[in-house]
């Protein structure tokens, strides 16, 4: 029993070690905690259904106990997922985070599924957020601190996604239709796809092909391949687009919008993370680390006494 949890606490050490060693401790990256790591590698490249710890900031957004879209952790207490899954419905409480399991459907006598689900406090839609594909990004606040494990992790976010622009190691995860109007089928298992960044001004071309005309904005990025082959569609919307670099993930872009699903010179289009990196930081910076239920409990008389202010002034106007 001795030498596995001091082999775990040997590990913990290691890591921001190791972090620190590789110059990754910047300041144009999101949060100080180490975030990005894949813990369990694919058994079978190129396989499709994707292995329980592999994409261990995947999240699964429930709207009335059903998968509706997707999103990723970026630290205990804050889901980014797109501004478009909450249009319909924008309040926070008929929505639930699950974290760390691989179906979308789990059984109903699957613990470890209820255990890992979280309840969301507030829905920040991006202020400008217009239409269905400007600024389609939004970030949730969970109403407690997520337990990390091997299977629950935060992806990371960069300031600047420049260098990315031609990546090939990127990969989108879902649940989502397999193809255009085909669901997915049980047991309902996460996919995964690999594709290559498509630079802004190929992405407009491909979109005039060959009558079509959308201008891809500055906020956007495109990803796919051109035939179509690799694709996201329905039911991925706000999952996350991460690219591999020296052995750390980093969360590009969030599902977006497309043209059908899998069609040529149609690739996907993602909301472009780091372009919203002010706004991610700013808002996700004044709630970590959470300390214990101290300030809640300062909270309420100040909840109580609020009835009574208004009561008061009430009484004061005329
Ligand atoms: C995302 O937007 C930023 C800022 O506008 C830009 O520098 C970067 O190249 C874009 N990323 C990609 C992959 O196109
Ligand atoms: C992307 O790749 C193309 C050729 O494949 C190259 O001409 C171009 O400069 C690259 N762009 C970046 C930003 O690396
Ligand atoms: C955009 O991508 C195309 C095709 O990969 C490439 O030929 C072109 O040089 C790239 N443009 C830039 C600005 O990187």
């Amino acid at each position: 029993m001795g030498a596995p949890v001091a082999a775990l606490l040997l590990v913990q050490l290691l890591v921001p070690v190791e972090l620190e060693m590789l110059g990754l401790q910047d300041q144009g990256r999101l949060f100080p905690e180490p975030c990005g790591h894949q813990n369990i590698y694919p058994r079978i490249v190129g396989g499709k259904d994707s292995v329980l710890g592999r994409w261990p900031w995947q999240v699964s957004l429930r709207f009335h106990k059903g998968h509706t879209c997707g999103g990723s952790l970026l630290n205990r207490r804050w889901v980014l997922s797109a501004a478009h899954c909450f249009v319909k419905h924008g309040g926070p409480s008929k929505w639930v985070v699950q974290l760390g399991e691989p179906s979308s459907r789990p059984s109903l006598w699957n613990l470890w599924a209820f255990y890992h689900r979280y309840k969301v406090q507030d829905i920040i839609m991006y202020p400008h957020f217009k239409g269905s594909s400007f600024n389609d990004i939004a970030l949730l606040r969970l109403t407690s601190s997520v337990t990390y494990n091997k299977y629950i992790q935060p992806i990371c976010v960069m300031a600047s996604s420049f260098e990315f622009q031609n990546w090939t190691n990127c990969w989108v995860t879902g649940w989502g239709h397999i193809r255009e109007n085909k669901e997915l089928p049980p047991p309902y298992t996460l996919q995964e796809v690999q594709v290559t960044i498509i630079n802004n001004s190929r992405c407009d071309y491909l979109f005039q092909q060959p009558d079509f005309f959308y201008r891809i904005g500055d906020g956007m990025i495109c990803a796919g391949s051109e035939d179509g082959s690799h694709d996201t569609c329905k039911g991925d919307s706000g999952g996350p687009l991460t690219c591999e670099k020296n052995g750390l993930w980093i969360q590009i872009g969030i599902v977006s919008w497309g043209v059908g699903c899998g069609r040529p010179n149609r690739p996907g289009v993602y909301t472009n993370v780091s372009r919203y990196f002010g706004w991610i930081q700013r808002l996700t910076a004044d709630s970590t680390p959470k300390p214990d239920p101290f300030p809640l409990l300062l909270l309420l008389p100040l909840l109580w006494a609020a009835p009574l202010v208004q009561l008061a002034c009430a009484q004061l106007s005329p």
